[in-house]
């Protein structure tokens, strides 16, 4: 039988915590130190599976590297045109940030490569990202839309002007990767804001990077040079310590420590704060290019709210948490434009639909959202929940214990250790009930 949650309720939750690494700015320092020049180190580093899958990518790119302990890593990179062939199809497991941004990368080698991934990546889509890098030159093919990506190396790419129809960091910065290796500048537009990781962190490592608004602008550079940095806490897994504080925090709160707070990623402290939310940041510093802060979480009364449509693609991985605070809120709390979800590890509307159904969370699916009705004083009953694979969703749903009348058994959570290796142990020592077995 495939790993399972079982998740009791719990009185409170209370102390403090540190999350692991940051997932999407772990797999570009990764890249990025690869194709540098010169060993960089890379501390914080998120030994998750997702991010362990670009580690082995890079191995196979001829790249080496020293892991001497798990969230310590040093890269010798080869140099911007230093990679060289894989003997073999590069396997990136469950990661969709790993597949767009190597199809970017490798697009501009001199070799051919294959991308293929597990059952849940094979069916996601490519033709986001192969369209747009096929206009710059590059021999990209999908297979009807999807893995495996088989890539034609050897190519001379021209940098374009190119205008995203969706908000989407990955393909912005697949676009930013290939546009490294270019003729002529490279020019990403984008409708919203993405996380700016790969911006930030290419001008660490010394590209010609000029953001003006929604504008990113990337030229050819002869080199990129190694550095140090160190990863943030990852602000998408604290996002379900943030929830399980304000649902169930003692009377000190829980303090959440070194947590990554670009403002492209906490779309969901603006949200969580609209519905009445006590959240305090302190300690405010910079790492690796990157804000950071501790954040304490007081136990709040939520109200349920409209979440304007601007302020979902900067809480898009957090919005299946969001679901289980606005189940515990006040009145109703809608959620529209995020049809983005239907297209994640798992459909995420469809996988926390019938999650919050078979706890009884009065609620409505909608196509690009959901409508859920608040049940501030009224516990949900425990269940049995499909995560679908979805470690976002295995983990929203063990937060959802703490306001459950019975048990809430979790079918199919080993997925969770591609975002949070650790996620049981962490959650247990701040009083979240949940055991795997
Ligand atoms: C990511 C970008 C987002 C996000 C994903 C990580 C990244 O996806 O949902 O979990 O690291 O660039 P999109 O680019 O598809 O919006």
């Amino acid at each position: 039988m495939t790993a399972q949650y079982e998740a009791r309720p719990a009185a409170c939750v209370a102390g403090e915590l540190t999350v692991p690494g940051d997932k999407s700015i772990s797999h570009r320092a990764l890249m990025l130190a690869g194709i540098a020049d010169g060993r960089s180190e890379i501390g914080g580093f998120l030994a998750g599976e997702d991010c362990l899958a670009t580690l082995g990518a890079m191995r196979s790119l001829g790249v080496s590297i020293e892991r001497p302990e798990p969230d310590r890593v040093f890269v010798d990179g080869v140099g911007l045109r230093g990679l060289s062939a894989p003997a073999a199809a590069l396997d990136m497991g469950n990661a969709g940030t790993a597949i767009r941004l190597f199809t970017g990368l490798l697009c501009a080698q001199a070799f051919d490569s294959t991308l293929v991934g597990d059952a849940s990546l094979m069916k996601r889509p490519m033709e986001r990202v192969a369209q747009p890098l096929r206009a710059m030159g590059a021999d990209v093919r999908t297979s009807g839309g999807t893995p495996p990506v088989r890539i034609g190396g050897g190519r001379r790419l021209r940098g374009i002007e190119h205008r995203l129809p969706v908000a989407s960091a990955q393909v912005k910065s697949a676009l930013l990767l290939a546009g490294l290796y270019a003729e002529g500048a490279t020019t990403v537009t984008s409708p919203a804001v993405s996380r700016d990781h790969s911006e930030r962190m290419l001008r660490g490592f010394g590209a010609a990077i000029e953001v003006d608004g929604l504008r990113v602008r990337v030229e050819p550079v002869a080199r990129l040079e190694a550095r140090r940095l160190e990863v943030p806490g990852d602000f998408s897994s604290a996002a379900f310590f943030i929830v399980a504080g304000l649902i169930a925090a003692d009377a000190s709160g829980l303090l959440i420590r070194n947590v990554g707070v670009n403002p492209s990623r906490t779309g969901l402290l603006t949200i969580l704060r609209a519905m009445g939310a006590e959240i305090e940041v302190s300690n405010a510093r910079e790492q690796a290019s990157e804000p950071v802060a501790d954040l304490r979480v007081h136990r709040s009364e939520l109200r349920g709210i409209e979440v304007p449509k601007a302020w979902v693609p900067l809480a898009i991985d957090e919005l299946p948490v969001l679901f289980v605070a606005a189940a515990c809120a006040r009145g109703e709390t809608v959620v529209t434009g995020a049809e983005e979800l239907r297209v994640k590890e798992s459909d995420r509307i469809a996988a926390m639909s019938a999650g919050l159904r078979a706890i009884g969370v009065e609620h409505t699916a909608l196509p690009d959202g959901m409508r859920i009705a608040g049940a501030a004083d009224t516990p949900w009953h425990g269940g049995v929940v499909d995560s679908h694979g979805d470690h976002r969703v295995a983990m929203s749903f063990a937060v959802a214990s703490l306001r459950a009348r019975g048990p809430i058994a979790i079918r199919d959570v080993a997925n969770v250790a591609t975002s949070f290796p650790g996620f049981v142990d962490r959650a247990r020592a701040v009083g979240i009930d949940v055991r795997e077995s």
